[in-house]
């Protein structure tokens, strides 16, 4: 109940999804959650089901695109709780319909999903560092995605700016390791988010479970809770790391689901 006792998080993205289920699991350790989203109706919302279950959290409208938007985030934060020990740098994404393959790529598009993915990973962590510093330290957690990981057919910029993520958290993680912060990622698998379930047929959500090792994909609460151990202090010897919480997605060989039907009957 207190692994997180006396922290002070912002959760980019929390008004959805993952994020929320990381600002709910975290405000149950005993985490002050300031919850950041541009929907802000949908930000009050997850914060006032973390208030309704006893914990503190404060709603707050965010434009990750925006540097301005993000700096006064940052300051509210410590403004309102004091100080700032975690920061969960989650939002991201791209238009599927507009990034395509290579040649089909709208290039818009591609500076859209830098800034969204890119420069709010480090604008979010240019702000937080200077209070992280003045305090001892703190734990940055980037979103970064199995897309970041592998080539694939489409949505070409979004492993691009997945796998940006990655190297920005190792490069964070070098420069104020002394300084007593640490810096990680989390690359999800497939999470069943509300939007994914609302936007996938049946089948389909069926076909993607035979990509995991495991029987299942995963909840908006499996990557919270690594969220969860990566801001306390259970993790404080772990940094510049990506945890890939996938499900076994990426660690078996693509063969495995035609070799499984090569397997000698038991
Ligand atoms: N769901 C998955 O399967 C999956 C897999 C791999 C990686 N991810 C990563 O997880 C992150 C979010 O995923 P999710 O599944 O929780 O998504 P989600 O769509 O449920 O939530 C995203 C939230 O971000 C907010 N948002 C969007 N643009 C914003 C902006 N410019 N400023 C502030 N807030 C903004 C939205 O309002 C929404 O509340 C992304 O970085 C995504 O790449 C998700």
């Amino acid at each position: 109940m207190d692994r997180l006792k006396d922290k002070v998080a912002i959760i980019t993205g929390a008004g959805s999804g993952i994020g929320r289920a990381a600002a709910r699991l975290m405000s149950a350790q005993g985490a002050r959650v300031l919850v950041a989203d541009h929907d802000s109706a949908a930000a009050e919302e997850t914060a006032r089901t973390v208030v309704e279950t006893g914990g503190e959290a404060l709603p707050w409208a965010v434009d990750v695109m925006d540097d301005t938007s993000v700096g006064d985030m940052v300051e509210a934060a410590v403004r309102e709780f004091g100080r700032l020990d975690v920061l969960c740098n989650h939002v991201g994404g791209t238009n599927p319909r507009k990034d395509l393959d290579l040649l089909r790529l709208d290039m818009d598009e591609f500076g859209r999903a830098v800034d969204l993915n890119v420069r709010s990973t480090l604008t979010g962590s240019r702000y937080a560092v200077p209070h992280m510093i003045r305090t001892g330290g703190g734990s940055i957690i980037n979103t970064a995605s199995v897309a970041g990981l592998v080539g694939d057919v489409l949505q070409i910029s979004y492993g691009a700016v997945k796998a940006a993520v990655v190297n920005i958290t190792k490069s964070v993680a070098v420069q104020y390791g002394p300084q007593g912060i640490r810096c990680n990622a989390v690359a999800p698998g497939t999470i069943m988010t509300p939007a994914l379930r609302d936007n996938l047929p049946a089948e389909v959500i069926e076909a993607l479970k035979g990509y995991n090792s495991l029987p299942c994909l995963g909840a908006p609460e499996d990557i919270g809770h690594t969220m969860v151990f990566l801001a306390s202090d259970e993790s404080r010897y772990l940094t510049g790391q990506l945890l890939v919480v996938d499900g076994g997605m990426t660690s078996q060989s693509p063969a495995v689901p035609g070799r499984r039907a090569m397997l000698p009957p038991e």
